[in-house]
């Protein structure tokens, strides 16, 4: 035997100088949820650990987030009223406007990412405008671009669109353009799936859908080479940053968009990831850091470059023991 590959695993001090792939705080995002109203900091029971905040408390999760350097949150706000078209979404009262505009005063450091997606503004739950049954492509554009626009004016450096309407990538950075705000990034969620891991999520944002579901817009998750075309054409709309979501059982995705595509490359480590993980650990059948970490560096090894994390305040805590 010439090869004996044990050789470079025989200590820890080699284990560390061939480790190919890291973690590192840098990498992550961290979602936070603000609720309108006063004095709230509801648990999400099905994401243990996780809560909506209302402004006046934001400060709590965000020294956290400062605290333990992480660069970047991902907001999704959770509105007092919905209707038909989400009009609650738009406009200097609107919760995104309020939460992007105190963090951009109160953590000048900290890059705010802005979900744009109409289901938490919505009485139906579904991510566009509805016509009976039928969810419109492009009679929802103009609202999420006014989203886009009124958390760009709040002073959000990232907007993330997560509806999966056809062609709203390049709506969103006319209207930006257009509003002069040439500089702010677009982070599409650019392959992001019909997924059953969503539902934590839901009861987190109060986003499920009041009828049917979301097939006839997020993607098929039998549908790889469909992906690549939904990211091409981000690409083409002038995203800065595409997505793949969810992570774990999509990695053949994020490591197809490293290899074929230039842009930074993002996963979305999402809510029912992150709730059975919690759940095993709760009940003593797994270790959490390091199932956590074991997910983490796959997603780094499958060529993501940013990871979008609910479990991104313990994992910057664990590294920073670390060094
Ligand atoms: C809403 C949205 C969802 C997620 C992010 N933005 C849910 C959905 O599409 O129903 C999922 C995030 C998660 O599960 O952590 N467009
Ligand atoms: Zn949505």
């Amino acid at each position: 035997m010439r090869n004996r590959l044990r050789r470079l695993r025989q200590n820890p001090v080699i284990r560390k100088m061939v480790r190919e792939n890291s973690v590192d705080t840098d990498d992550l995002i961290y979602p936070v949820f603000v609720a309108d109203g006063e004095n709230i900091r509801n648990p999400v029971n099905s994401m243990p650990g996780i809560f909506q905040y209302s402004l006046d408390r934001l400060s709590e999760i965000m020294d956290r987030v400062k605290a333990l350097k992480i660069p970047a949150v991902l907001l999704f706000g959770i509105p007092l009223t919905k209707d038909e078209c989400g009009s609650s979404s738009t406009g200097d009262h609107s919760i995104v406007y309020r939460a992007v505009s105190f963090i951009r005063q109160n953590y000048p450091d900290i890059t705010i990412i802005a979900d744009v997606c109409l289901c938490e503004y919505t009485s139906h739950g579904h991510c566009g405008l509805i016509s009976g049954n039928r969810i419109l492509n492009d009679e929802t554009l103009p609202y999420l671009a006014s989203m886009a626009v009124t958390a760009a004016r709040a002073g959000a450096h990232i907007v993330a669109p997560s509806d999966m309407m056809d062609g709203r990538v390049g709506f969103i950075r006319d209207s930006l353009d257009r509003e002069g705000f040439k500089d702010v990034m677009i982070m599409s969620y650019s392959a992001k799936f019909a997924s059953s891991y969503y539902g934590p999520f839901r009861d987190a944002a109060g986003s499920a859908p009041k009828f049917g579901d979301r097939k006839s817009y997020q993607m098929d998750p039998a549908n790889g080479r469909e992906a690549i075309r939904e990211i091409a054409s981000d690409i083409e709309e002038g995203a800065d940053f595409i997505m793949v979501k969810p992570a774990l059982a999509y990695l053949d995705l994020v490591k197809e968009a490293r290899e074929r595509f230039l842009l930074p490359v993002v996963t979305y480590n999402v809510s029912g990831e992150y709730s059975m993980v919690k759940a095993a650990a709760q009940a003593g059948y797994i270790d959490e850091k390091r199932i956590v970490m074991e997910n983490l560096i796959s997603m780094k090894r499958a060529g993501a470059d940013l990871i979008i994390t609910y479990h991104a305040l313990d994992v910057a805590e664990w590294l920073s023991e670390s060094d």
